[in-house]
């Protein structure tokens, strides 16, 4: 007998008929909180699968019946991070249908890590990740930016992976810091703005967060604003245009959740939860972002005889050892993870300055148009480039070094021809590649992917969204 999966919500205004043959008569009740619905697809013959968007975060009871008239209870359900997803199948098969309700009287199923968290019984690592032979040693070992007050360990990096992904980090409880750093992406944002909390988008494009634990000059953000990554942590949360919370609302409503304060024992000996707790396990998990397994890793390990000729002509480029006239990349993305080592940088890309950079905080001339230039990890995956999001592909990038750089009184040196000392700067070094080359140059920067890294279920997210 062919099998019919009805839903119907007692909340919501229709019920939605799975075979379309049949519709439910509409039930009127309170919504529980002004921004929640229910969708229903039919993902297969016997499968239906619900999805309630709840930022109260309430209780739902899931009713079913096969004949309309007696219900019984499938579950209740507890959102707990805005949405919730569960799928319903009818092995019996016949008529099914299926409710969901509101019962005010029903909402006190509590948060503990178990029913909220789909957390491992042992934690995973984080505080000792293995990593490649050269990171222990200079310059990369120069380059770890983990303060001696917070080191990471793997209950703090366990708390700051919930953080991470817990949207009631925003005023109306819609945005993590995931909506924006998505790991998918590398932990960058494909949109070349960030929407934020309020609907409301900014000016600069979200990077990627690979390997961030390694940045000499320990400074974060794309103008350097924020001295540490622990004071960077704090900064989005109360940025109006991302997620407008107040340190004080954010501490109370984790406070409200019992497995906040088992998450914060478990970190950091008591359940007390304070500003500086939050930054820090925030930092502990972004430094947890370590990408060491991509193509260009075993190159290293197996002097390259990994990669095809396109790629070893891309790696020749970045590094400076083939084309004429030469640039090298790498003297601003250096060591293995490809970043600068003490200085801000100026590429070229526009003159007149439409963002200041680095000179809007330090007012300093001198400082106009400089950026940081965050790891090139993962690049492939971090789409739209630069700080303003203005390149949407490698190719773009490339040709841009290769004929686009723009001469300004900041350009940093690398991207001029060298002049004698004592001689005036030199002219804009164009790299004036071939095709082959710059498609070689391409090749070469996907060789830093790490699809690892896009999959770990260590950063993935931990809420429990159902089946
Ligand atoms: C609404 C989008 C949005 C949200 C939410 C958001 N970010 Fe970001 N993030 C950005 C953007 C955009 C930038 C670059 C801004 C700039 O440099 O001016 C950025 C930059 C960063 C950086 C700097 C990386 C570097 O190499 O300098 C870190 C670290 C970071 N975010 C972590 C977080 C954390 C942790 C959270 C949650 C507490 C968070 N972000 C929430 C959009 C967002
Ligand atoms: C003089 C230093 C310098 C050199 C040399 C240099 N870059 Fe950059 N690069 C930068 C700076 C600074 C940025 C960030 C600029 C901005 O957004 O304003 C950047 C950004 C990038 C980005 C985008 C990063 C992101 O997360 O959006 C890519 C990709 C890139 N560079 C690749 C290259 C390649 C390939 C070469 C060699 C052909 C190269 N760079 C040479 C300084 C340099």
């Amino acid at each position: 007998m062919k099998m019919n999966t009805f839903f119907r919500f007692a909340c919501q205004l229709a019920a939605l008929p799975l075979s379309g043959h049949l519709t439910l008569a509409s039930v009127t009740a309170t919504l529980p909180d002004p921004g929640s619905f229910l969708t229903l697809d039919k993902a297969g013959a016997g499968l239906a699968s619900l999805t309630v968007s709840n930022t109260g975060n309430q209780v739902w009871i899931i009713q079913s019946s096969t004949n309309l008239g007696n219900w019984s209870e499938v579950e209740a359900l507890k959102v707990f991070n805005g949405t919730y997803h569960r799928n319903y199948t009818n092995p019996a098969g016949g008529n099914l249908f299926y409710r969901a309700a509101y019962d005010p009287a029903r909402q006190n199923i509590s948060s503990t890590t178990s029913n909220a968290l789909l957390l491992p019984a042992a934690a995973y690592n984080y505080a000792a990740p293995l990593l490649p032979a050269g990171f222990s040693t200079n310059p990369i070992l120069a380059e770890d930016n983990t303060p001696g007050n917070n080191p990471t360990t793997d209950a703090g990096a366990t708390l700051g992976r919930v953080l991470f992904y817990d949207k009631r980090l925003s005023t109306n409880q819609t945005v993590s810091c995931a909506s924006c750093h998505q790991q998918a992406h590398g932990f960058s944002d494909p949109r070349r703005f960030s929407v934020g909390d309020n609907g409301g988008a900014g000016t600069r494009n979200a990077m990627g967060l690979s390997n961030a634990r390694w940045y000499q000059r320990r400074k974060f953000f794309w103008d350097e604003r924020a001295a540490t990554l622990e004071d960077q942590t704090l900064m989005p949360i109360q940025n109006p245009v991302e997620m407008g919370m107040s340190l004080e609302a954010l501490t109370n409503r984790l406070a409200a959740e019992p497995f906040y304060t088992n998450l914060f024992s478990q970190a950091f000996g008591s359940p007390k939860i304070t500003t500086n707790r939050i930054s820090q396990a925030l930092a502990q998990f972004v430094r947890s972002i370590v990408s060491t397994r991509s193509k260009y890793d075993q190159g290293v390990a197996s002097n390259f005889t990994n990669f095809n000729a396109q790629e070893n002509l891309g790696r020749q480029i970045f590094f400076g050892q083939s084309g004429s006239p030469r640039a090298t990349c790498a003297a601003c993305h250096g060591t293995d993870n490809f970043v600068p080592t003490v200085a801000l940088n100026n590429n070229g890309l526009e003159f007149p300055y439409v963002d200041l950079g680095a000179g809007a905080i330090t007012g300093s001339t001198n400082d106009n148009g400089l950026f940081k230039v965050p790891s090139l990890r993962n690049i492939e995956l971090t789409a739209p480039y630069m700080h303003d999001g203005r390149f949407a592909t490698l190719e773009q990038v490339v040709d841009f070094y290769s004929t686009g750089v723009m001469d300004n009184p900041n350009l940093s040196p690398p991207l001029r021809v060298p002049t004698a000392p004592g001689q005036p700067p030199g002219q804009v070094l164009r790299l004036n590649l071939s095709s082959d080359q710059k498609a070689a140059l391409v090749a070469f920067l996907k060789t830093l992917t790490d699809s690892s890294l896009a999959s770990d279920p260590k950063l993935s997210d931990p809420f429990n969204y159902g089946n």
